[in-house]
C-alpha cells in the first residue's frame, strides 16, 4: 500500500527542491540574504521529502509491474535518486556542521552543489514520468 505514496510525495520533493534550490543559490551568488533564508527553508522541507519518496520509490520498485526490457531504466533512475539524496542529504549536513552558515568558498561550492541537484532533480523527474507514460511500469495494462 505505501508504495502507491511514490508518485504523491515525489510531486512534493521535486517543487520544493528545485524552487527551493533555485532561491537559494540565486541568493548565495547573488548577495541576496532574503532569497538565501527563504530558499534555504524550502531547501529543508524539501530534503524530508525526498527521503519519503526515495523509500516509496524503493517500496514501489518491489512490487510494480516491470513489462519486458525497462530493467535497465528503473536501475537507472534508482541510482539517479541515490545521487540526489545523497547530494542534498551532503548540503543539508555541511550546513548542520558549520551551525547554518557557510563562509567563503564553501558557499559559492554550496550553490554549485544545489544547482548540480536541481538538475539531478528535473532529470529524475524527467526519467521517473518515461517510466510510467512511456513504458507502463506500475501502472495497469
Ligand atoms: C531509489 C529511489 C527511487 C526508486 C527505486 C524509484 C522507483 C520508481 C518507480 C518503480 C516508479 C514507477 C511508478 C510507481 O510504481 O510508483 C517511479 C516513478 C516516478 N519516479 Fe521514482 N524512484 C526513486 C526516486 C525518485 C526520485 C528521487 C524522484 C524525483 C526526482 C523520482 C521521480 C519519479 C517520478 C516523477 C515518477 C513518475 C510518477 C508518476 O507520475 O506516476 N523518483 N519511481
Amino acid at each position: 500500500m505505501l508504495h502507491l505514496l511514490h508518485p504523491p510525495t515525489v510531486h512534493f520533493a521535486v517543487a520544493f527542491l528545485v524552487l527551493g534550490g533555485l532561491c537559494e543559490a540565486w541568493g548565495i551568488l547573488g548577495g541576496n540574504d532574503r532569497y538565501e533564508r527563504f530558499g534555504g527553508v524550502l531547501v529543508l522541507i524539501g530534503t524530508v521529502c525526498l527521503i519519503l519518496t526515495v523509500a516509496t520509490g524503493l517500496l514501489a520498485a518491489k512490487v510494480a509491474a516491470l513489462p519486458d526490457g525497462v530493467s535497465d531504466d528503473l536501475t537507472l533512475h534508482e541510482r539517479i535518486g541515490y545521487a540526489i539524496l545523497g547530494l542534498f542529504g551532503l548540503c543539508a549536513f555541511a550546513k548542520a556542521w558549520v551551525g547554518g552558515t557557510l563562509k567563503g568558498r564553501a558557499r559559492t561550492i554550496y550553490a554549485v552543489a544545489l544547482l548540480v541537484g536541481v538538475g539531478l532533480v528535473i532529470f529524475g523527474a524527467f526519467q521517473g514520468g518515461h517510466l510510467v507514460y512511456q513504458h507502463g511500469v506500475g501502472v495497469a495494462p
